[in-house]
């Protein structure tokens, strides 16, 4: 079975990152969601996906420039008509939102640019205190962040990021410890890609697959779960 992840929630039809985007994921019947970390100035684990709230909200800057309670100030909904002033949510706020659900929690540890120091710390604690270890997959394009979550926490579920072609990357997460690969998903198109992470036993977490075409080739191959911005779409397509 293909597992669904709403890739920063629900973020096809809700303003990514927001817990708006998270509950509607919950309703569309995720089995899980995916949402990217980083450190405001005065060191709360906060949820965005770049490191400017530029983009996504209605201020520019570095998220590492304000403290949590200015970033709760400004509106993280900048074009999506159909919802008003959204806040920018803390990890704990997800955490605590989302724990009476079902879903899962895929942790992106957004460390590529600044290293945020503590991050790992921070975040581990607050899945600890929520007593939610055996629902979340930490990842990270920041391979040395996984090794310090998993220094931190060596029971983690862990899973490593990758946009390029990186050879004996299977045996390279065997090494480490790491039991998910979670490529971009044209990867799935690499036979020895795909056969090297089976036969090592690792699970296959792809995104962004938003399109009909390519849900349907990723559910053909039976990969653990299929990250994308659309999961009442890929549900639909996998008959849940
Ligand atoms: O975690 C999957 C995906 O979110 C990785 O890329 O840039 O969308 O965070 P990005
Ligand atoms: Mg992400």
């Amino acid at each position: 079975m293909t597992y669904i992840w709403a890739h920063r929630g629900a973020s096809g039809y809700a303003p990514e990152n927001t817990l708006e985007a998270y509950e509607l994921a919950d309703k569309m019947h995720a089995d899980g969601i995916e949402l990217d970390v980083q450190l405001s100035k005065d060191g709360q684990v906060v949820v965005c996906h770049d490191e400017t709230i530029d983009r996504t909200s209605d201020h520019k800057g570095f998220i590492k420039d304000y403290t949590l309670s200015e970033l709760k100030t400004f509106n993280f909904n900048n074009k999506n008509e159909k919802y008003s002033f959204c806040h920018i949510p803390t990890l704990e706020e997800v955490l605590k939102q989302v724990k009476p659900t079902n879903m899962i929690i895929n942790i992106e540890l957004k460390t590529g640019i600044f290293d945020y120091p503590t991050i790992e710390e921070k975040t581990i604690e607050l899945v600890k205190k929520y007593a939610m270890e055996d629902r979340i997959v930490y990842s990270s394009f920041n391979h040395y962040t996984i090794l310090n979550i998993l220094k931190l926490n060596p029971q983690a579920d862990c899973g490593f990021l990758h946009t390029d072609g990186i050879i004996d990357i299977a045996d390279y997460a065997v090494k480490y410890n790491v039991k998910n690969l979670h490529p971009a998903f044209y990867f799935l198109l690499n036979e020895r890609y795909y056969h090297e992470a089976i036969i090592h036993g690792l699970k296959i977490n792809a995104w962004t697959i938003n399109e009909e075409k390519y849900i349907q080739a990723a559910l053909k191959l039976n990969i653990n779960a299929i990250i994308t911005n659309y999961p009442d779409l890929a549900i639909n397509l996998c008959g849940k």
